[in-house]
């Protein structure tokens, strides 16, 4: 495992402040840091981040936690990941503990190859500026200077010996540089520069290292793009180009995703910064997974052309098994996006963006394609297409659509819902679960009074005065939260400590859930107004109303039971269950 040490340098030298900002809009307000929370939808801002104790809170879901456990959450990583990329963000390298068969040496060989990289990308960025004819090209296309350093966008000369000679002159190996896939060798054996006379995108992976290129020619030759190969540290199936910015104050977790790299760049020039592209392949599982530790909604643009095409059709499939909700946008007059917002400006784009269409709207849209209503056969052709849309519905959102069906086809609603039902639907699941969590209402979170309860137990432990006539009225099983019974073990067991080491402990035994942590530093900043005389009333209050809860959960159970004993003429269990419920409000009654 990590050390200690480590560990508390990875998290002196990130400041939570700059990492929250990556995902969340900061305004300083006072001593804190205030905005719209990450983990739930809220127009006013109650998420705060404390850079004094850095830690974060938010009033209205009640999240909490500090930089690791930020990094978890948000990018959905399990702790040795989080801290690595942490490290990896202030040059502190750390050893991987779940592979302990990987080396230092392949460690430094890693090193090396995104080394190379970012030495090619500023080679190829100090050369678009020498030359006029790369420049003048990208001015031609309405690129700034500050969109060209913001994406890094370079220029491979019109050269077989460019970018190899030049690494090779810093030191780094024939092997290496074909190996990250900057050369190529022919037949012959003859190596050389893979992008020649071409416009450089430098391709960065989500926390923002160079990993491959694509470069595009300058005028109608193919192919128009090449990218790099697949290498060791380039994988096109698990990244996005773009994603390292689209994730960057996006609290809606919304992305646009288009199809190339000058899609994104153009977009992005215009302040529509959340858009990403694939790699010049097509969408992958991997790609979805990747995407979705960030975002939830997927907004898919089109250039009309495609739309309908198996590839397209299949990454909606994709994106939509992988939980996204799902809009499609369509770009109309023949246009990408980078033209349409370079013709139209930022604002009807956004109009487009807005009227982007929900998946299903979208399938039953297609399932009209080159039908003839007056025909009948082409009717009946088309209510076939519905049905497989339809099928997999809820029964609610069936009946919506086929509302609007019957009235596109003439064809009545009972007789779609029939052939519907011939189909029964398999997977209703398929679009429930997902963004439930976002999901909290606007208003302040507040706290079942079990949890308030057992969180004063836990603070009045950590009291040196006090820890022992706790100890003595509570047992962990007394308690409900899986966090709240872990912490107070580890503060019986640990009980000889002084409450700095004790608090030290804690520490270390809760990092790496961020549950844990999260529970841990609310006890931390829970406040107990204590009254040395009325401190028995106090235990014993918390004490009560922990078993208050735990009994009206069981007797929520036991009514369920009852209600479906009943139904189902079950008298003799019903009326056990009955003695069992009176039993539960007879203790009730002694709190
Ligand atoms: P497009 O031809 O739509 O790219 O291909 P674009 O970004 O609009 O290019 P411009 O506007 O003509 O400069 C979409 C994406 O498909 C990949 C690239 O990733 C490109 O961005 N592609 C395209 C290739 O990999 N190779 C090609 O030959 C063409
Ligand atoms: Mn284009």
């Amino acid at each position: 495992m990590f050390s200690e040490e480590i560990i508390q340098k990875i998290k002196e030298e990130n400041d939570i402040v700059d990492i929250v900002s990556e995902v969340v809009t900061l305004k300083k307000t006072g001593k804190n840091y205030l905005g719209r929370c990450p983990f739930h939808n809220e127009k006013t801002p109650s998420f705060t981040v404390s850079s004094e104790k850095q830690i974060y809170k938010c009033f209205g879901c009640g999240e909490a936690g500090n930089v690791i456990s930020f990094v978890m959450k948000t990018r959905n990583m399990a702790f040795p990941e989080a801290v690595k990329l942490l490290g990896e963000k202030v040059g502190i390298v750390v050893d991987d503990a779940d592979s302990p068969g990987k080396s230092s040496a392949a460690n430094e060989k890693f090193k090396r190859m995104y080394n190379i990289n970012i030495q090619a990308a500023r080679y190829f960025y100090t050369n678009l500026k020498r030359f006029k004819a790369p420049y003048e090209y990208l001015k031609g296309r309405g690129i700034t200077d500050e969109t060209i350093k913001k994406f890094g966008i370079g220029f491979a000369l019109d050269n077989w010996q460019g970018i190899r000679s030049y690494l090779k002159q810093r030191g780094f190996s024939e092997e290496e540089i074909l190996e990250l896939g900057l050369t190529t060798k022919n037949e012959k054996g003859n190596i050389y520069d893979r992008f020649r006379n071409r416009i450089i995108f430098p391709v960065f992976n989500v926390s923002g290292r160079v990993i491959g290129f694509g470069g595009r020619v300058l005028d109608d030759s193919k192919p128009k793009y090449l990218n790099s190969p697949e290498t060791p540290i380039f994988h096109k199936g698990t990244n996005l180009y773009g994603l390292n910015l689209a994730i960057k104050n996006n609290p809606a977790r919304t992305v646009i995703m288009v199809e190339g790299y000058m899609d994104v760049i153009s977009l992005s020039q215009q302040g529509v910064t959340n858009v990403v592209a694939t790699l010049g392949t097509a969408l992958t599982e991997g790609q979805c997974k990747l995407l979705k530790r960030y975002i939830d909604t997927v907004i898919v643009s089109f250039d009309s052309d495609v739309a309908g095409e198996n590839a397209t059709i299949r990454g909606l499939e994709i994106l939509q098994k992988s939980g996204f909700d799902l809009k499609i946008l369509q770009i109309p007059s023949g246009k990408d996006p980078d033209e349409f917002i370079r013709s139209f400006g930022k604002e009807k784009f956004l109009n487009l963006v807005d009227g982007a269409l929900p998946i299903i709207d979208f399938k039953l849209r297609m399932a009209e394609k080159g039908i003839d209503f007056s025909k009948q056969e082409m009717v009946i052709k088309y209510l076939k297409r519905v049905v497989n849309v339809l099928k997999d519905l809820d029964p609610l959102e069936k009946a919506v659509y086929i509302k609007q069906v019957s009235e596109k086809s003439g064809i009545g609603e009972e007789a779609i819902m029939e052939s519907l039902d011939k189909n029964p639907n398999k997977s209703i699941q398929n679009n429930k679960n997902h963004n439930i969590n976002r999901k909290f209402g606007q208003k302040l979170y507040l706290e079942p009074g079990f949890v308030r309860a057992e969180r004063t137990v836990l603070s009045l432990a950590l009291d040196k005065r006090l820890s022992d006539k706790i100890f003595s009225n509570v047992s962990e099983d007394d308690l409900i939260l899986k966090a709240h019974k872990v912490i107070y073990t580890i503060i019986k067991e640990n009980n000889m400590c002084s409450k700095e080491e004790l608090i030290k402990i804690i520490n270390l035994q809760t990092m790496q859930d961020s549950e844990f942590t999260k529970e841990w530093i609310k006890i931390q900043e829970y406040k107990v107004d204590i009254d040395e005389g009325s401190i028995d009333k106090m235990v014993s209050d918390c004490v009560n109303n922990i078993k208050k809860y735990k009994l009206e959960e069981s007797r929520k159970k036991i009514m369920d039971k009852i209600r479906k004993c009943e139904s189902e003429g079950l008298v003799e269990e019903t009326l056990m269950l009955a003695r069992e419920l009176m039993d539960i409000q007879k203790e009730m009654g002694k709190l």
